[in-house]
């Protein structure tokens, strides 16, 4: 008798798609096919469905992040996307990271949601993934665990929240909130008024609505070719998100059918052109990090020194908050990333490969001339002359430190004056606010044990309050210096990202308080103004002991966790070696 094909024939090829790619290992691969199709179609599944190409979905969706509060409803129109395009679409849950609730901080846990992202990506059948991302750390740990797996990716932004109105002003998250802080620090407003406020600067859910973390890495995800053209912008709750949706979910699918793969797209011109945004957009500080740790997982180097270089010729051109004035639902008002792109064209690589399988320049091409908008600035009249971020050296940093001087006060970018110095986040906290404490507007106040490995997971807390009976006196703005990372909706002139850090016995380790420091931006030079002598027999008296922990996460993570010029992440993490620098 003639045997018929059978259905659960493995196919041992590498080009294995759909439900048959990765199968369990029972010794029988057959079977492994025989038992996946069985339980799939518990859930109601014909065979026909279950041939198509695969669209993973990484939900994100979490009670506790409402900056994703509007996955539901995205994963829907990426189904649709997807179904639409003939591809049948799988949504799986990772871990979701928000701001606010993650503690000791959310960078302790990018990593961990980036080797969640991959593995879940990896262990499971998928021909391509759809990321939905938003929230300041979910979209670079999805990137970077995209980046590893190395199947087709594309990324979906949740997109910011609306603005909000406070006694006939408008309001949005974080800078606000910061402003709002300060004010009710300084006495200015009282109680009710800051409960009032509090109702009103997260208007809706989505990610904060001004040139946060969160919104600078959707303009960086766009930039990179890693999202539908027009994906960076839409507010979180309007029609035109969820139109980006659907056309995510179906690009998702003509991406697995060409295996449009992500190292075809993670480029370094793409990279190129990331940095370029960054600093155009007047964005988050952060950002550095983050596109270092997904450039690593590429094995390619971000060259900090070009990047100053193109600091220099880089204009800051948009207009939002902190650097400037105006809010993401403005900046999507104006036509979004492709007003802004148009503007950078001659800066850019037009020739970098996006998620549609167009390059970016065909992309610019197709968004057609533009309109007249005041929210991205012409080149030849910018908000700020230079990008927004300089990359500082000197001896208080041998492995750099990054100042965003968009965002901060002209006056102190020449400053030398005596350090204030707190040796952790608990000292600065016991200290800051009292009136015994010995400090005057042009000290320049220094926080150690807020890298990687001190805190541990570098929180945002280089933004070192003004102490309480200075801003009582009215002082907004002192020099800053940690090895921390700062909130991108944060301002003031703060030195941040000190490497190496002072857990680990970099030269911050061993600043005192009435030591004389050095910063000019203008030098890109930060220095600690002792002899060399004197800086390693400081270190000779009392050498620092690096941190560690007993068990879990912790152990992992400080045995495991890269300086700030290697992105904070992972060694293990990493590509094996190096391939390149980028830009090139
Ligand atoms: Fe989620 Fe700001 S807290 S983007």
């Amino acid at each position: 008798m003639k045997q018929e094909k059978s259905p659960f024939e493995p196919d041992e090829t590498a080009s294995s798609t759909g439900m048959r790619k990765g199968l369990t290992s029972y010794g029988d691969q057959g079977f492994s096919l025989f038992l996946r199709k069985a339980f799939i179609k518990g859930a109601g599944f014909t065979d026909s469905a279950l041939d198509r190409p695969v669209v993973g979905i990484a939900n994100t969706g979490s009670a506790y992040n409402p900056c994703h509060g509007n996955a539901p409803q995205l994963i829907e129109a990426v189904k649709r996307g997807v179904m639409l395009a003939g591809g049948l679409p799988m949504d799986f849950p990772t871990i979701s990271v928000h701001e606010s609730f993650a503690a000791p901080t959310s960078m302790y846990l990018r990593n961990l949601m980036a080797m969640d992202t991959e593995e879940m990506v990896r262990a499971q059948p998928m021909d391509a993934v759809v990321l939905i991302g938003g929230c300041d750390k979910t979209v670079p740990a999805q990137l970077m665990g995209a980046a590893s797996a190395g199947i087709p990716a594309i990324q979906l932004i949740t997109g910011s929240m609306l603005t909000g109105s406070h006694r006939g002003e408008r309001v949005g998250a974080c800078t606000d909130c910061r402003r709002y802080w300060g004010k009710y620090r300084a006495g200015e407003i009282d109680v009710q008024e800051s409960v009032d406020v509090n109702n009103q600067l997260v208007a809706s859910v989505g990610t904060c609505s001004v040139m946060g973390t969160a919104s600078t890495m959707a303009c960086i995800a766009e930039a990179l070719g890693m999202t539908v053209p027009g994906g960076a912008s839409p507010p979180a709750v309007t029609a035109d998100r969820i139109r980006i949706a659907e056309q995510t979910g179906a690009q998702a699918v003509h991406m697995a059918r060409a295996g449009l793969s992500i190292d075809r797209i993670l480029t370094p011109e793409a990279f190129e052109n990331a940095m370029r945004v960054l600093l155009a957009i007047g964005g988050s500080t952060n950002g550095i990090v983050h596109l270092t740790a997904i450039a690593g997982r590429m094995g390619l180097e971000i060259d900090m020194a070009a990047l100053d270089r193109m600091g220099r010729e880089t204009p800051v051109l948009l207009d939002l908050k902190p650097s400037g004035q105006h809010y993401m639902e403005d900046f999507h008002a104006a036509g979004g990333m492709a007003t802004l792109l148009r503007e950078l064209k001659p800066l850019l690589r037009l020739d970098a490969l996006t998620v549609t399988g167009r390059t970016l320049g065909e992309e610019l091409e197709r968004a057609g001339p533009g309109f007249p908008q005041d929210v991205v600035r012409p080149m030849g009249n910018p908000i700020y002359p230079q990008g927004g971020i300089a990359v500082l050296k000197g001896n208080l940093a041998p492995g750099g430190a990054i100042i965003k001087q968009s965002a901060a006060d002209p006056r102190l970018m020449e400053h030398e004056g005596r350090a204030v110095v707190f040796e952790g986040i608990e000292d600065l906290v016991n200290r800051i606010d009292s009136d015994d404490l010995d400090v005057a507007a042009e000290d320049i106040l220094v926080l150690k044990n807020i890298g990687p490995k001190g805190a541990p997971g570098m929180p945002e807390a280089g933004y070192i309050p003004i102490p309480r009976k200075l801003a009582r006196a009215g002082v907004k703005d002192m020099v800053r210096i940690s090895d921390g990372r700062m909130s991108g909706t944060a301002f003031g002139t703060i030195v941040l990202h000190v490497t190496p850090e002072s857990a680990v016995g970099g030269p911050l380790a061993y600043v005192r308080t009435g030591d004389r420091v050095r910063l000019s931006v203008k030098n890109r030079d930060i220095s600690l103004l002792i002899s060399d002598e004197e800086l390693a027999s400081r270190a000779r008296q009392a050498p620092v002991q690096e941190p560690t922990a007993e068990r879990g996460y912790r152990k992992l993570f400080l045995q495991s966790v890269t300086q700030a010029d290697q992105g904070v992440d992972f060694d293990f993490l990493r590509a094996p070696r190096m391939v390149g620098k980028t830009p090139r």
